[in-house]
């Protein structure tokens, strides 16, 4: 281990003497690039030239920003590992920058090496996580470390969000098959998206999950309101994104109903509305879970606030239907990758609606990725100042003093 570290640091060093990468900004994707790489004229060759480019950019660009998250953090065991797989990983697609794109050996070799790459950080979730499970422990929190942690983790994750596509589109559409399920997928895009099959299925996998651990679990009542035709609603999307996203808020809200319900006989179904106009696609997930106090909507999206309990890695007795706490963090970034966004709306006594906003039309749907530059290096450097509101004090005032007062 400490060859490792050695080894480690070197790369460090190499890397930050050459920051060539991380001074450009990435280059967002619009749907249809991503279908152009993907069409009858794919070109591996083209591909291959722009991602031995772009992945480095990414990447570079995110672990800039790892470098400056507060020291207490960046050294926890879990987040050196994650930047570890960072460094190797981008020492990885470097070793492609010299290699001839017209060697199909060489092409072969490119996608073997993003495969590697890919399983390398499956775990970079719930390591960072737990990354921020042990910063919490050990030190207390302030209100700006926890804002610049927020900060953070929202462009982060955006960003592997962002990497893992252009690593799966390339991937999949160059190992020289097709998607035997799906054929006419280009990559994970699936020109037309049938919005209401993948929330039955989302629906589908957390009423399992739902009836495995309550023992009993809602009905979904699911409405289409088509603007433009009587046709189901389609649009050019990624199936999976929006999967995870139906399947974590249709989680929440199960567990929801089934906890204001316990003593009753029947639940209140959920209920769903995918609308279509001319420019959202909205989905609309009601249910009536008795809600959440509306001071607490802005910690639901937070990493740090929900992460208790902790669930412990691998723990095989935790509740299905809750874990981190990523759930509605993780699918708003899902929602706003392609310019899209996920709101709550709730009414504490009542239920919650949850509003998925999808861009309907595929030029719309363009990457919205974070890019290191001044104004981000400002967010992190900002410190506490005194709030320009009045805090309310805990104690009652004593009103008796200023009747004494005026009686003078
Ligand atoms: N529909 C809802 N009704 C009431 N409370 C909700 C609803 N959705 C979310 N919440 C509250 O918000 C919290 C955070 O939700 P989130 O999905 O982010 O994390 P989680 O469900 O606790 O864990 P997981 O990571 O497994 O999703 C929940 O623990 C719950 O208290
Ligand atoms: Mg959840």
């Amino acid at each position: 281990s400490k060859t490792s570290n050695i080894f480690l640091k070197n790369i460090h060093i190499k890397i930050n003497q050459n920051p060539h990468f991380s001074k450009f900004s990435p280059s967002p994707l619009s749907m249809k690039q991503f279908l152009d790489f993907g069409s009858i004229n794919a070109c591996e060759k083209t591909s291959f030239v722009f991602l031995r480019q772009e992945l480095p950019v990414r990447l570079s660009n995110i672990m800039k920003e790892i470098n400056l998250l507060p020291d207490r953090l960046l050294t926890t065991p879990s987040v050196q590992m994650v930047q570890s797989w960072y460094i190797q990983s981008l020492m990885e697609i470097l070793h492609f920058l010299d290699k001839n794109p017209d060697d199909h050996r060489v092409l072969g070799e490119f996608v073997d090496a993003l495969v590697t790459i890919r399983n390398r950080h499956n775990d970079v979730v719930p390591t960072m996580a737990q990354g921020i499970i042990e910063y919490k422990e050990a030190f207390p929190q302030d209100v700006v470390t926890n804002q610049n942690i927020q900060y953070f983790l929202d462009r982060f994750y955006m960003s592997r969000i962002s990497i893992r596509m252009l690593i799966n589109q390339h991937t999949l559409i160059f190992d020289g098959t097709t998607n035997p399920v799906h054929p006419n997928t280009i990559g994970s895009i699936d020109p037309h998206c049938q919005v209401g099959d993948v929330v039955q299925d989302a629906f589908h996998s957390a009423k399992m999950l739902c009836d495995q651990y309550y023992l009993r679990s809602p009905d979904l009542v699911l409405q289409e309101m088509n603007k433009k035709s009587n046709h189901p609603i389609s649009i050019v999307y990624v199936p999976s994104h929006l999967y995870h996203m139906l399947f974590e808020l249709f989680k929440n809200a199960m567990r929801a109903t089934i906890e204001t319900h316990e003593s009753s006989n029947n639940l209140p179904p959920i209920q769903v509305l995918v609308s279509l106009g001319g420019e959202d696609m909205s989905i609309k997930v009601s249910d009536r879970g008795g809600g959440v106090a509306f001071r607490r909507i802005e910690n639901l999206f937070s990493y740090l606030y929900s992460t208790a309990p902790a669930p412990q890695i691998g723990e095989h007795t935790r509740p299905p239907l809750a874990g981190f706490g990523y759930g509605l963090p993780i699918s708003r970034l899902y929602a706003k990758y392609f310019q899209g966004d996920l709101q709550l709306y709730t009414m504490e006594g009542y239920g919650t609606d949850a509003v998925i906003y999808l861009k309907a039309l595929s030029t719309d749907s363009i990457e919205r990725l974070p890019v290191y530059n001044k104004t981000a290096l400002k967010n992190y450097k900002v410190s506490q100042e005194a709030d320009d509101w009045c805090v309310p004090s805990k104690e009652p005032l004593d009103l008796s003093s200023y009747k004494v007062a005026k009686a003078k």
